[in-house]
């Protein structure tokens, strides 16, 4: 069995996202070193069973946790025949499990995906008994992924811990325009600095993506509904789970509008089925006239049109960023924004003083997560 208390992790995310994803790990226990490995998409970490299990349940900005199981060069087929039928598969993969392989490759002799893939399902069949083998476009979201990675010669091959990806998290059925990734929903979030507690709003909600984030980090819940994860089939895993104590949340003031009245159903049906529909309060209503911008101080944390997504001349946009810049800057001193944006110059339209906190990529759209506060100069200034 290997030792249990270093397993070698790569939590993967969206590009961009992986200094949010270091600190979420850090926060969660595991040994990440210093300075973090981060990039290509994710973060190399260690932790031990109980640790990779806090990883898949609470992790927000990150979509999978890897587990590295060998890495090895090899230019020629032969080559890595031989290395990945040594791989120790059957001291992580129970025996009877459901699993898929997965192939992919850049600057390298192994350039042949279909290849990499068939030897690696032989392997893996030869070293464990009893698997029950899903194709390429079969979805469970317990199976046990193992995948191969070539880079320029170099395999790195891992096992799944997850399954279906941390971002889809069961309780968005309902969806409006432009629907954003949870992930990077949560991202925006904790970017924002939000104590989890004070007032917070989203006065262009959509299908509700980012209130239901905040909701449930306030409350203490795990970013997902409960779910099933591909360690469940893993070595040493049964019984890792652990229990939720929800927290209170009863001072909880989750503000979330839009004009569109289609999606602020959708909205409240995603957060009843995210278990928070009591605390967030929905409205109809236009940017000007948000409930968020109806008291004092809070965290506006938005997504407003890119333009690009939903098909309008980001010309025309102009004044949604202007209104909503002028809205928050009336809500005084104490006042934190998160704004995530494709085009920086509508960013700059409102006129707050954003920095960049996140550059990635949403639907082949890259997207920046902008953050600042209002300070005394600004506030109520038009
Ligand atoms: C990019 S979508 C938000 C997507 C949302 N974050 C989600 O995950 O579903 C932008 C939203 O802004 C709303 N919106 C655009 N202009 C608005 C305005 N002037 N007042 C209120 N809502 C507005 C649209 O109806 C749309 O739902």
């Amino acid at each position: 069995m290997p030792d249990s208390d270093a397993l070698p992790l790569f939590v993967a995310c969206l590009p961009g996202l992986e200094e949010l994803v270091a600190a979420e790990c850090e926060a969660l226990g595991a040994h990440v070193g210093r300075p973090p490995r981060v990039g290509g998409g994710g973060v190399a970490c260690r932790a031990d069973r109980a640790g990779v299990v806090r990883l898949n349940r609470w992790l927000g900005c990150a979509s999978h946790v890897l587990l590295r199981v060998v890495r090895f060069r090899a230019r020629h087929f032969a080559e890595f025949d031989k290395r990945v039928r040594a791989a120790p598969f059957a001291e992580w993969i129970e025996a009877g499990a459901c699993v898929q392989v997965r192939a992919s490759s850049a600057r390298s002799k192994l350039y042949h995906t279909g290849g990499l893939a068939e030897r690696l399902r032989n392997a893996v069949d030869a070293g464990v008994p009893g698997l029950r083998w899903l194709g390429p476009d079969d979805e469970d979201d317990a199976a046990v992924v193992v995948h191969v990675r070539v880079f320029e010669d170099e395999c790195f091959v891992s096992i799944d811990t997850t399954g279906r990806p941390l971002h889809a998290r069961g309780y968005r059925l309902a969806t409006a325009k432009a629907p954003l990734r949870e992930d990077i929903a949560h991202a925006l979030v904790l970017a924002s600095g939000w104590d989890r507690s004070s007032p917070f709003g989203d006065p262009m909600c959509g299908s509700g993506t980012i209130p239901i984030v905040a909701a449930r980090l306030a409350l203490g819940l795990p970013p997902s509904l409960p779910r099933r994860f591909a360690y469940e089939h893993l070595v040493g895993f049964a019984g890792s789970g652990e229990q939720e104590h929800p927290a209170e949340g009863a001072s909880l003031r989750i503000a979330a509008s839009d004009r569109d009245a289609g999606a602020i159903a959708a909205a409240q049906a995603n957060a009843v089925r995210a278990g928070v529909g009591a605390h967030i309060e929905f409205e109809m209503a236009p940017l000007s006239a948000a409930p968020i911008f109806r008291g004092g101080a809070a965290t506006v944390v938005s997504n407003a049109p890119f333009g690009l997504r939903v098909g309008s001349d980001p010309g025309r946009l102009a004044p949604v960023y202007q209104t909503f810049g002028a809205r928050c800057r009336y809500l005084g001193p104490g006042t934190a924004v998160a704004l995530l944006v494709a085009d920086r110059r509508l960013g700059l339209r409102t006129g707050l003083p954003l920095r960049s906190a996140f550059l990635t990529n949403h639907g082949g759209l890259k997207v920046r997560g902008l953050v600042g506060a209002v300070d005394d100069a600004l506030a109520g200034s038009a």
